[in-house]
């Protein structure tokens, strides 16, 4: 293979195509690792952002590492493939793979006309690497793809390089990750990924190098596991709610046998985003078409499981209302998927929003910073600017993102302004006993009342 490309063998010019979470947090992280970086993009109107230094979404951290790249000239963004094809030497793929309507399976149209819009103009050696989460078996048939559609021919290979960054720790998990995985074909590809993630080597970041499925299939068991792991806990929040049992004490304990480890353990409203839902589903989808389903019908359980965690809540919620929740006033703390996020994709917590004001509530949300997304796509709710306001006058107070300002709120404030001291802590939040003293009605998913 013609790799690598440059005179004295390095890789010093690297794009990066798709500027979501993924993109936009790597193409910073190289720019300040000293690569010259070329983010690109089809939305014009995120690449004129990114290019001004400012993220289009909330993400702590990266927006002083996005700033100081294009204070560098180290980093720029752009929305021609003809450019990125000429600048890069390395070309990171990192375009989303969401759920396809009506269906379990990805939607790999953005990865597909990526592919196709940048390898026809490939005439040179070059790497492609792939960042983002597939069916097992893409890489591969995209690596055959790309030798045939690249003026470059072979010359042009794919390597698949999973991530595993949490939105919201982006910039942390990015330099300083747990692992590296390459999928490579050549010892050549296996080198310039090493040249790239070589501080973080250095650092003492495991580097494991394996075949294109192989590294494919890290990233959906991982995403599978955690899944898993947390669909456990709620179902014994099942339990323990049939029996009176604490599930938090419960997580505790079993957090604290190392066999089985604390993370990806807190019991609660469930998982969501734009990972752990549609990536258990695809990795379904796929199983089945290899003819190996059964190998994964337990996924199905998890699925369900998560799911009961949203209804189970809106039915504590009508419980506190009395029977009903028709014209009723419900205020929300949090619709963000998660804390330190402004990402609403599949959020349980604007799932759960949502359906109370098709139930006849009248429901009132605040979050800190996911309410622009969240009005677009929720505009029959009402939208408040602080958490007091959204529990202004409110029968049932939810809490349904942890985010540290709930965490820390004050029983006796939030109290001054309800027209109930009724609370259910979607997320295990809260320290149950001061709002009970204070003279809430505090329930909880999994915990004795
Ligand atoms: C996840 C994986 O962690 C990451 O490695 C992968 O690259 C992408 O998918 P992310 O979606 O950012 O990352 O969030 P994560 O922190 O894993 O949380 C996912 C969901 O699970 C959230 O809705 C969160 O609230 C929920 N969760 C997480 C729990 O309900 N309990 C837990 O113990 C952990």
């Amino acid at each position: 293979m013609g790799l690598p490309p440059t005179v004295d063998g390095t890789v010093r010019r690297i794009t990066v195509l798709g500027t979501g979470y993924l993109g936009t947090v790597h193409a910073a992280w190289l720019a300040e690792t000293g690569f010259d970086v070329l983010g690109m993009d089809a939305d014009s109107a995120k690449v004129g952002a990114l290019s001004r230094g400012v993220l289009p979404f909330y993400e702590p951290g990266l927006e002083p590492l996005l700033r100081s790249g294009l204070k560098s000239g180290r980093l720029s963004f752009t929305t021609s493939y003809a450019e990125a094809a000429a600048f890069g030497d390395l070309h990171f793929i990192c375009v989303g793979t969401p759920q396809r309507a009506g269906s379990y399976r990805a939607d790999l149209s953005q990865l597909h006309s990526c592919l196709r819009a940048l390898g026809t103009l490939l005439d040179r050696p070059c790497l492609v690497v792939g960042k983002s989460t597939v069916p097992v078996g893409t890489a591969e048939l995209l690596a055959e793809r790309l030798s045939v559609i690249s003026p470059a021919g072979a010359a042009c290979e794919l390597a698949w390089n999973p991530e595993f960054l949490r939105e919201g720790h982006a910039v942390h998990d990015t330099m300083r990750p747990d692992r590296i995985v390459a999928g490579v074909t050549s010892a050549r590809a296996e080198a310039v990924l090493r040249q790239v993630y070589a501080k973080q080597i250095a650092a003492g970041a495991p580097f494991l190098v394996t075949d294109l499925a192989t590294a494919e299939m890290v990233k959906v068991a991982a995403n599978a596991f955690l899944a898993t792991k947390i669909s456990f806990i709620n179902a014994m929040a099942e339990v323990c709610e049939a029996t009176n049992a604490d599930v938090t004490m419960l997580s505790e304990a079993l957090g604290l046998d190392p066999r089985i480890g604390a993370a990806a353990l807190q019991p609660g409203l469930g998982f969501g985003g734009g990972c752990l839902p549609k990536d258990i589903r695809a990795f379904m989808a796929r199983a089945e078409e290899l003819g190996v389903e059964q190998a994964l019908s337990f996924l199905r359980e998890v699925d369900a499981i998560n799911m009961r965690r949203r209804a189970r809540m809106v039915d504590l919620a009508r419980e506190l209302a009395g029977g009903s929740l028709r014209g009723q006033t419900i205020g929300v703390l949090g619709v963000a998927f998660k804390p330190d996020s402004d990402d609403i994709r599949d959020s349980p917590a604007l799932d759960v929003a949502a359906t109370m004001h098709r139930l006849g509530a009248a429901v009132t949300v605040y979050d800190p910073v996911a309410l622009v997304n969240a009005r677009k796509a929720h505009a029959e709710l009402n939208y408040a600017g602080s958490a007091l306001e959204a529990v202004t006058s409110a029968d049932v107070t939810l809490l349904l993102t942890e985010w540290q300002e709930f965490r820390d709120a004050d029983p006796e404030e939030l109290g001054g302004v309800v027209a109930k001291r009724n609370i259910v802590d979607g997320r295990n939040a809260l320290d149950p006993d001061p709002w009970r003293d204070a003279g809430w009605t505090y329930r909880a998913l999994g915990r004795p009342y």
